[in-house]
């Protein structure tokens, strides 16, 4: 389109209807027009192809921005759609901080692959009209078998990202779980919430802090901990070192450029209530200068952690205790000799061991050995309500899920997070009438093509 045209038509009023929808077609079209024009000038003065090449790209960027910012939440499918929309929303460095996995990313796609391969046992004529997704996680009544697991940085991949995760799992009826490592502190989300949430635990060198940080959640009223035991020492994250991500971000140009390209984003950051760790900061020595995980773990995480600490921790704990980090059946034994109210299975979501097993084929044995002692919480990989199907059918209670809600609070903040949430919940509901199900208490390996065998060949120890 020539220059006068492209002039014209951007001085002309908007006929009705002129709503933002169109508003933004109009100016994405447009910004398409003018990016085609420039880059013809550009071909005839060589000289300012940069500034006009990176000019009309931050244009283009921020009107696509604009325009998936206001994208009614009702045309996201399912959880792959809101992690499609997070990509274009978050900076690189923070969604690919939630997004990745240790080293070759083995297990982390492992538990996917593996999830995926497990056929669910489709039944029919079964009376499902009426169904109950309704459970307990260690004695808390729950809407259903799920809790939004930890996160770390969690408020950086949306500004208040944990007050708002913690909003919308409270008005789903969810456990919500904070992490240490979260940016918004225990207090902050005490303050914007109405009932318990949960707190998880890195133990750290300073015991002090560990004891300090354990009163402040009892204090703001968390009945349940998570006790991480799977992150003494960080699996590197190649994905994170090549993108320079620190907290925050390091002043590299290609860091500005995107974070100048997602105003969405860089808004609710600056209006956020922490732009740093908001555990830590003011209450660990030397925290001031630390600015990626990699270098807080390295100084300050415990490598000497062992199953004789949590003895130590029960006693200064006054709540239910979750072990979180189990992979392997004569870990699951101990935790449960040490009382521990629930483990969780998990690999840390493929971002720890790369080359562990993934966490759904490390399952159906924990559960065989420690399900009737304990509760089995499990995470890793879940995408749909048919994989925590799959994961209730091979002996979990319920499921943690981590990936999934990240990506919908980086697509649209708490109504993000609410969506993933009532995803994943209308997903389980019809996966449970179609293997002819109504409710989730009574899922078990009958759901599972082949389960009851399995599960029998699992109590020989022959699987
Ligand atoms: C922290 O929990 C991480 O896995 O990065």
């Amino acid at each position: 389109m020539p220059w006068p045209d492209l002039i014209g038509l951007a001085g002309r009023p908007l006929k009705p209807p002129h709503n933002t929808v169109n508003a933004v077609k109009l100016l994405q079209k447009l910004s398409v027009s003018l990016l085609g024009a420039v880059n013809n000038y550009v071909a005839a003065n060589r000289t300012k192809t940069s500034y006009f090449v990176v000019g009309g790209r931050y244009a283009t960027r921020c009107i696509h921005s604009r325009a998936s910012r206001t994208a009614p939440m009702k045309t996201i499918a399912c959880i792959e759609d809101l992690r499609a929309l997070a990509r274009r929303k978050v900076p690189k460095a923070f969604f690919e901080y939630a997004d990745s996995g240790s080293y070759n990313e083995e297990t982390l796609r492992a538990n996917r692959a593996d999830l995926e391969n497990i056929k669910l046992r489709q039944r029919v004529m079964v009376d499902v009209s009426d169904r109950n997704l309704a459970t307990s996680i260690v004695g808390q009544k729950v809407s259903a078998p799920f809790a939004l697991a930890p996160i770390g940085l969690c408020g950086l991949q949306y500004g208040d990202g944990e007050i708002l995760s913690a909003q919308a799992a409270e008005e789903a009826d969810i456990p919500f779980i904070l992490s240490t490592m979260s940016i918004n502190s225990i207090e902050h989300v005490a303050e914007a919430t109405t009932r318990p949430f949960w707190f998880q635990l890195y133990v750290i060198r300073d015991r002090g802090f560990s004891k300090d940080v354990l009163a402040r959640a009892a204090k703001a009223g968390c009945n349940a901990l998570v006790l991480t035991v799977d992150l003494q020492v960080l699996g590197q994250r190649h994905r994170d070192l090549r993108n320079g991500m620190t907290v925050p971000p390091q002043i590299r140009l290609k860091n500005i450029i995107d974070i100048a390209t997602k105003p969405g984003w860089a808004l609710s950051i600056l209006r956020g209530k922490s732009k740093t760790f908001g555990n830590l900061a003011g209450h660990v020595k030397g925290m001031d200068d630390v600015t990626s995980l990699a270098q807080w773990t390295n100084s300050q995480f415990d490598p000497a952690l062992n199953w004789k600490d949590v003895d130590w921790i029960k006693k200064i704990w006054p709540g239910k205790l979750i072990i979180k980090g189990v992979l392997d059946v004569e870990d699951a034994k101990t935790a449960v000799k040490l009382g521990a109210d629930a483990i969780v299975v998990s690999n840390h979501g493929g971002r720890q061991l790369d080359g562990a097993p993934s966490s759904i084929s490390a399952l159906p044995a924990i559960a065989q050995a420690v399900g009737s002692d304990t509760e089995v919480l499990f995470d890793g990989g879940i995408r749909t309500g048919a994989d925590m199907l799959r994961a209730l059918g091979l002996g979990a209670r319920a499921c943690l899920i981590g990936r999934a809600y990240v990506y919908g609070l980086g697509a649209g903040g708490k109504n993000g997070v609410a969506k993933a949430i009532d995803i994943l919940k209308k997903e389980l509901s019809v996966a449970m009438a179609l293997t002819g199900t109504t409710r989730v208490t009574d899922i078990g390996p009958q759901v599972i093509v082949g389960g009851e065998a399995k599960k029998k060949s699992v109590r020989k120890g022959t699987s």
